[in-house]
C-alpha cells in the first residue's frame, strides 16, 4: 500500500470518529448509545473492522494508523461513558421530580366517629329516668347463684333457671343473665325510699337474629310506702312516650316473673301490630324479705328492658347482630 493510501486510511478514521461522536451526541437514551457503541466498537463494528485491516498496511504505516485507531477508540469510549452518565443523571432527576409530593393538594380527610347506637340509646333512656328522679346504680357482671337467681325468688329447681341459658364458670359462678341482680345488691345496702335504674351488660348462651350472647338491659325499681301498680303504669307510660317521641298505644299484658307479683309484659302498638317491649311487676314480697325490707310497710315495682330491642324498635332494625359487627356504614347512620 502506498503512503497516499495510508494517509487516506487515516482521514477515513477521522471521519468515522466524527460520525460516531455525532451518533453518540444525538442519542437521547441508553438504548441509542448502546446501538452506536455496537455499530462502531462491536465485534463487527466499523472501527473494529479498521483495526482488523491494520495487517494490510505497510510496516511503516502500521504504527501510526494503529495509534490513530486506538486514540479514536478511546475518544469514543470516553464519549459513550460521558453520554451514559448524562442520560442516567437526567433520568434520575426526571424520576425525582415526577415523584415529588405536592403538599398543596388537599388531604384525604378524616371522618369523626360517633357514639355507638347502643350507648346512645342507653344515654337517652338514662336521661329520661334521671329527669324523673331515678338514680343510676350498677352491679357485677360476674355473679353468683344467690344474687342472680335465689334472692330473686328463683330457687334451684325453678323452671325459670333453665330459661336463662346461663354461662357458668363453675357451680356457683356465672355471667349474670339479667340486671335484676342489682335489685338485690342495691336494696341490701340501701333503705327505702329507693328509685334506681341499673343499666349494664347481660349474658345468655343464645344467638340468632334477635339474640346475641351479650346484650344490654336496664333494670328499674322503686320502693316506697304505698307504691301501687298505677305508679308503675304511670312511670312506664311516660317513659315510653318520651323515648319514642309520640303518643303511643301501650298495653299491660298479664305475665309471670318469679320476682314480681303481679307481673306484666308491656306491648306497644307498632306498624306490625302489638310488640312486646319490656317486663315489669310489683316486687315480690319474698324479694323484699330477702333484702331485709318489711313488705308490710313498703311496696315497690320493678321493670327490665332490653336496650338493643328498644333501639331496634325505634330505628326499624331487624337484626340485632348489626350492632356488634362494627360496620362503619351501619354505625355512622346514628
Ligand atoms: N329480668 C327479666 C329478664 O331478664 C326482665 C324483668 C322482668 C325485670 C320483669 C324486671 C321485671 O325487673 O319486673 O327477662
Amino acid at each position: 500500500m502506498s503512503h497516499v493510501s495510508a494517509i487516506k486510511k487515516m482521514s477515513d478514521i477521522k471521519q468515522i470518529l466524527e460520525q460516531a461522536l455525532e451518533a453518540i451526541n444525538n442519542a437521547n437514551d441508553l438504548h441509542m448509545v448502546e446501538h452506536a457503541r455496537v455499530n462502531y466498537l462491536g465485534k463487527k463494528g466499523i472501527l473494529t473492522e479498521k483495526l482488523k485491516q491494520l495487517g494490510k498496511l505497510s510496516i511503516e504505516d502500521r504504527p501510526r494508523a494503529g495509534q490513530e485507531i486506538n486514540q479514536a477508540k478511546t475518544k469514543l469510549l470516553d464519549a459513550i461513558a460521558g453520554k451514559k452518565q448524562k442520560i442516567e443523571k437526567k433520568q434520575f432527576s426526571e424520576k425525582i421530580s415526577s415523584e415529588q409530593i405536592d403538599i398543596s393538594l388537599p388531604g384525604k380527610g378524616q371522618t369523626p366517629g360517633n357514639i355507638h347506637p347502643i350507648t346512645q340509646t342507653l344515654f337517652e333512656i338514662q336521661e329520661i329516668f334521671s329527669t324523673n328522679g331515678f338514680e343510676i346504680a350498677d352491679g357485677p357482671e360476674i355473679e353468683d347463684n344467690y344474687h342472680n337467681f335465689e334472692a330473686l325468688n328463683i330457687p334451684e329447681d325453678h323452671p325459670a333457671r333453665a330459661m336463662h341459658d346461663t354461662f357458668y364458670f363453675d357451680a356457683d359462678r356465672l355471667l349474670r343473665t339479667h340486671t335484676s341482680n342489682v335489685q338485690i345488691r342495691y336494696m341490701k345496702e340501701n333503705a327505702p325510699p329507693i328509685a334506681i335504674i341499673a343499666p349494664g351488660k347481660v349474658f345468655r348462651c343464645d344467638s340468632d337474629m334477635t339474640h346475641t350472647p351479650m346484650f344490654h338491659q336496664i333494670e328499674g325499681f322503686l320502693i316506697d310506702k304505698n307504691v301501687t301498680f298505677a305508679d308503675l303504669k304511670g312511670v312506664l307510660n311516660s317513659f315510653l312516650n318520651k323515648y319514642f317521641n309520640r303518643e303511643l298505644q301501650v298495653r299491660f299484658r298479664p305475665s309471670y316473673f318469679p320476682f314480681t307479683e303481679p307481673s306484666a309484659e308491656v306491648d306497644i302498638m307498632g306498624d306490625a301490630g302489638w310488640m312486646e317491649i319490656l317486663g315489669c311487676g310489683m316486687v315480690h314480697p319474698n324479694v323484699l324479705k330477702n333484702v331485709g325490707i318489711n313488705s308490710d310497710e313498703y311496696s315497690g315495682f320493678a321493670f327490665g328492658l332490653g336496650v338493643e330491642r328498644m333501639a331496634m324498635l325505634k330505628y326499624g332494625i331487624d337484626d340485632i347482630r348489626l350492632f356488634f359487627e362494627n360496620d362503619i356504614r351501619f354505625l355512622k347512620q346514628f
